[in-house]
């Protein structure tokens, strides 16, 4: 039979391709370029010299940011509150492309190095089902003859100089790492302590507060429909333009750019894994963060009240589960997906930023097609708009009930 395996350049996945080579399998080993610092060329080469069939590269850059992660900044996703879902967002355009690979190469099998305690292991499994529901997986670390023959770090080294797979001395961390674009992860190893400080050489794209410049940028972001279209630099609070940044990935690379210099989006938590697992992870997910907090802004100005509630309370929340759970290709999401542009109409508009010593800060933002927000009608100072007489009404209705629920107390002797 004939594989298409995820393949990542580093000893585990070197180790599967090896290994499913020694089992009669031809393999295709798969790579995709989401925006992670790599040496392809080196990868390519290794996957070669292990023995695939062939290496095949694909760039899903451009696919990931216009319809997966610009939408998410547009529907606000973030799982438990602060996870911004860079790993989770990245798996259906890399499923999507690796099933493609595999079409095209005849593969009847695809396989994977993620591990039996993880996401992602379902986010690939559950989009390989939805686009072909065919397809056979291997998945090595949940296999008993894998997991016998490879107990530890000992053992899968041991195989690499038994099949002389160049093992990187240097490269090995006391952590595991995934990137791309959006973010870096770092979990297990000395992490899975959760009162481990993370040891400072640990972060690797954002800038240490120490290292962050002493002059902050100002830019202003705009947004259509909810979705970022624009980026302009400015020289000052108020300043003029210095540059301006169009096209979804040079905006979110730019926005990238300036929140890793300027120290932003870094976060270290404990998350509940889609298996019931808890797991420690720190994250950097500087793009991510900007752009979300500006769209929230705008939200502010430009969105319907209870559109907003609605959106909150439900869409936001479900997405977000959705793609934490490798749940993307599935009926639910799309119907889910469906409801996040009709929030956006009325997103329109642009908001401005400060970005300095670890965090971007807003500091105003105007709307040209507003007309929920009038600052005459809304104003304190000033008694035109509604009438003030109206809201003795409007307190006496409401109160009609909580009056009720006070007698309740009162009756009972509750304080
Ligand atoms: N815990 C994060 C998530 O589930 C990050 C997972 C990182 N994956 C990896 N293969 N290293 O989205
Ligand atoms: C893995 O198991 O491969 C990484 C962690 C995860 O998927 O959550």
């Amino acid at each position: 039979g004939k594989v298409c395996l995820a393949y990542s350049g580093g000893l585990d996945t070197s180790i599967i391709l090896a290994w499913l080579l020694d089992q009669g399998y031809e393999v295709v080993a798969f790579m995709a370029n989401v925006g992670q610092e790599e040496d392809f060329a080196a990868a390519e080469k290794k996957a070669l010299a292990i023995g695939a069939t062939k290496y095949v590269l694909v760039d899903v850059q451009e696919e990931f940011v216009s319809k997966i992660l610009l939408p998410a900044v547009q529907a606000n996703a973030v799982y438990e509150d602060v996870y911004l879902l860079g790993t989770a967002l990245a798996r259906p355009v890399i499923t999507k492309a690796q099933m493609s690979v595999a079409l095209e190469n005849n593969c009847q099998f695809v396989s994977h190095g993620c591990t039996g305690k993880g996401n992602d292991q379902i986010r690939f499994e559950q989009g390989f089902y939805a686009i072909d529901p065919e397809i056979q997986i291997i998945a090595p670390w949940r296999l008993p003859e894998f997991c016998e023959k490879f107990k530890g770090r000992k053992d899968l080294i041991d195989y690499a100089a038994l099949k002389g797979i160049p093992v990187a001395q240097t490269g090995a961390k006391p952590w595991s790492t995934d990137e791309n674009m959006a973010h870096i992860s770092y979990e297990a190893g000395i992490l899975e302590e959760p009162n481990t400080t993370p040891p400072k050489d640990m972060w690797k794209l954002i800038n240490d507060i120490d290292n962050t410049p002493d002059t902050p940028h100002f830019i202003n972001i705009t947004f259509e429909k909810g979705l970022p279209t624009k980026i302009d630099i400015l020289d000052g609070p108020e300043g003029k333009i210095v540059e301006t940044v169009t096209g979804d990935l040079n905006i979110f690379l730019t926005a990238s750019k300036l929140g890793r210099l300027h120290g932003i989006g870094r976060i270290d938590i404990v998350e509940n894994r889609y298996i019931n697992l808890k797991s420690r992870g720190c994250y950097e997910q500087a793009p991510l963060t900007i752009l979300r907090q500006a769209h929230v802004d705008l939200e502010g100005l430009t969105m319907d009240k209870e559109v907003r509630q609605i959106r909150d309370q439900f869409v936001t929340p479900t997405y977000s589960r959705l793609l934490y759970n490798g749940a993307y290709f599935t009926p639910e999401c799309e119907f889910i997906r469906g409801m996040i542009k009709p929030s956006q109409v009325s997103v329109n508009g642009t908001v401005r930023l400060v970005l300095y010593k670890g965090k971007s800060t807003v500091i105003g933002r105007y709307s040209d097609s507003e007309i929920l927000y009038n600052a005459i009608e809304s104003s304190m100072d000033e008694l035109t708009g509604f009438s003030p007489v109206d809201t003795t009404g409007f307190i006496n209705i409401q109160s009609i009930r909580i009056k009720k629920y006070g007698l309740t107390k009162k009756n009972r002797g509750e304080k």
